[in-house]
């Protein structure tokens, strides 16, 4: 496991960006002149709940570099448990590990995530590259689109793997931005695709979160035979806002990431 917060994070960047093209180009639109002026509210990863890499797998990559366990949330309908992570330096991104259910699934999605999940090394799990490693298998297009009937999370996870699903702007600290309405515009003018699925904006300053993202990047993936282009990954935006105390809110919300969820659905055109 890597021991230093940052290298873990470029790593899962470099990774991200090898499949979501169009992340650097909404980090030239929102950032001021100097590249590094964007702070990641967050990153989310998600997984199965087989003990082998299941969520508390990959929260233990984040526990050894300084990370706290802080909230936990339900997404029945999608068949999803997440847990977020805090650090205790509030300028590193806070952290979504979200897992299938796939006790709750059908027994033939049961069967090919056991088969996906055996053929990991045990040993990858620990290994400090785990969190952007990818696949560890190959699915044909068939399981995929299979998978994409049932879950799209699962065919999601068949096809990707373990990387960071979106990194997440904080419109808190941009110099461009005071607001997510201005932020949205923005990427609209500039050509990109927001999900819409609960509206542009999830949340509110009621619940003191408020959220957008693009709809993920479509890009070629191997398939064990052949090629497919598919969703990838996406960028998400958040604005908080301070609870009574003064101190600014920082878990999440249900209902708004259940939505933000579907930025991975294949593109109604
Ligand atoms: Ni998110």
């Amino acid at each position: 496991m890597h021991t230093d917060v940052n290298t873990l994070f470029d790593n899962l960047w470099q990774n991200y960006l090898t499949v979501t093209p169009s992340a650097d180009k909404i980090h030239d639109l929102l950032g001021s002149t100097q590249k590094d002026d964007i702070i990641n509210d967050h990153i989310a990863l998600r997984t199965f709940n087989i003990e082998k890499v299941g969520l508390e797998k990959l929260a233990a990559h984040f526990l050894a570099i300084g990370y706290k366990e802080c909230g936990e949330y339900h997404f029945e309908a999608k068949k999803l448990y997440a847990k977020h992570y805090e650090h205790s330096d509030p300028t590193q991104p806070k952290v979504f590990i979200s897992e299938l259910l796939v006790e709750k699934c059908s027994p033939e999605l049961q069967a090919i995530v056991t088969d996906m999940v055996a053929q990991i090394d045990e040993s990858a799990v620990t290994a400090d590259n785990f969190l952007y490693s990818g696949t560890h298998w190959q699915v044909s297009t068939d399981t995929y689109k299979k998978l994409l009937a049932e879950s799209e999370y699962a065919a999601w996870m068949s096809a990707w793997g373990y990387r960071a699903n979106h990194f997440t702007v904080n419109i808190n600290t941009l110099a461009k931005f005071d607001n997510i309405h201005d932020v949205n515009q923005a990427l609209k003018d500039a050509g990109f695709a927001l999900n819409t699925s609960g509206g542009e904006v999830k949340g509110s300053p009621e619940v003191l979160l408020e959220q957008s993202s693009t709809l993920a990047d479509e890009y070629a993936v191997t398939f064990s035979d052949g090629d497919m282009r598919i969703p990838s990954c996406f960028y998400e935006f958040a604005i908080r806002y301070p609870k009574p105390d003064g101190e600014i809110y920082t878990g999440f919300v249900a209902a708004s990431a259940d939505k933000i969820f579907e930025s991975t659905n294949a593109r109604l055109l």
